[in-house]
C-alpha cells in the first residue's frame, strides 16, 4: 500500500466485515431453519415488496436484506479504493466476491430444492460466502494495522515508564 488510509476507509472496511459476519450467521440461520424457499420467488417474496408473518419468509428475507446492506457497503468501499483511498486490489476484491455470490443466491432461489443444480448452487453460495467473508477479513486486517495518519514510523506515543525516571 502506497499511502495510509484514511479513518473513514478503514470504517467503512470495518462495517464491512462486520455486516459480512452478521450476513453469513443469517444465511446460516436460514439453513439451518430451513427458510431457504420461505420467499419462492426474488426480488418479490411471496409476490409482496415484504414478507407476511410466517416464519419462513421473515429469515430468508432477513437474508436478503443484510446481503442488500454487505452489497452497498462493498461498493462503496470499492469505489474509495478505486479513488486510491486505500490498497486497490484488497478494496475491490470483496465487492467482485459479493458480485459473483448473489447471483448465486438469487438461482438458490428459483431452482428446485431437489434439483442438482440446487445442491451445486449451495455448495457455490457456501464458497462464496468464504470469499466474500475472507476478503473483507484481509481488507480489514490490512488497513486497520496501517499506522494512522500523521504518526511517524518508529514514534512511540509515550516514552517507556523507565525512560520517565
Ligand atoms: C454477499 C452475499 C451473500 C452471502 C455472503 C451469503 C451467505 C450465505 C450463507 C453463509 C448461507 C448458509 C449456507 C449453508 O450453511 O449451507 C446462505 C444461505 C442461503 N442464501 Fe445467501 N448469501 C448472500 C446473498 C444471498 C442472496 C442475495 C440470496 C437470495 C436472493 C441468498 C439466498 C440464500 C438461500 C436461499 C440460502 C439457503 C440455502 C440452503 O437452504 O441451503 N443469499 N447464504
Amino acid at each position: 500500500m502506497g499511502h495510509v488510509p484514511p479513518i473513514g476507509f478503514r470504517l467503512l472496511a470495518l462495517a464491512s466485515a462486520l455486516s459480512a459476519w452478521a450476513l453469513v450467521a443469517v444465511g446460516d440461520v436460514v439453513r439451518v431453519t430451513e427458510s431457504g424457499l420461505g420467499c419462492p420467488d426474488w426480488p418479490l417474496c411471496e409476490g409482496g415488496v415484504v414478507p407476511g408473518e410466517r416464519r419462513a419468509p421473515v429469515i430468508e428475507y432477513s437474508h436478503r436484506a443484510t446481503a442488500a446492506v454487505v452489497a452497498i457497503l462493498v461498493v462503496a468501499t470499492a469505489l474509495r479504493a478505486l479513488r486510491r483511498r486505500g490498497p486497490l486490489l484488497a478494496g475491490v476484491l470483496p465487492a467482485a466476491a459479493a458480485a459473483a455470490q448473489v447471483p448465486i443466491g438469487i438461482a438458490l432461489v428459483l431452482t428446485s430444492d431437489r434439483s442438482d443444480a440446487h445442491s451445486a448452487l449451495e455448495m457455490l453460495h457456501v464458497a462464496g460466502a468464504g470469499a466474500v467473508w475472507a476478503s473483507l477479513v484481509g481488507l480489514a486486517t490490512a488497513v486497520g494495522r496501517a499506522p494512522l495518519r500523521g504518526a511517524r514510523a518508529g514514534s512511540q506515543a509515550r516514552p517507556a515508564p523507565a525512560a520517565l525516571s
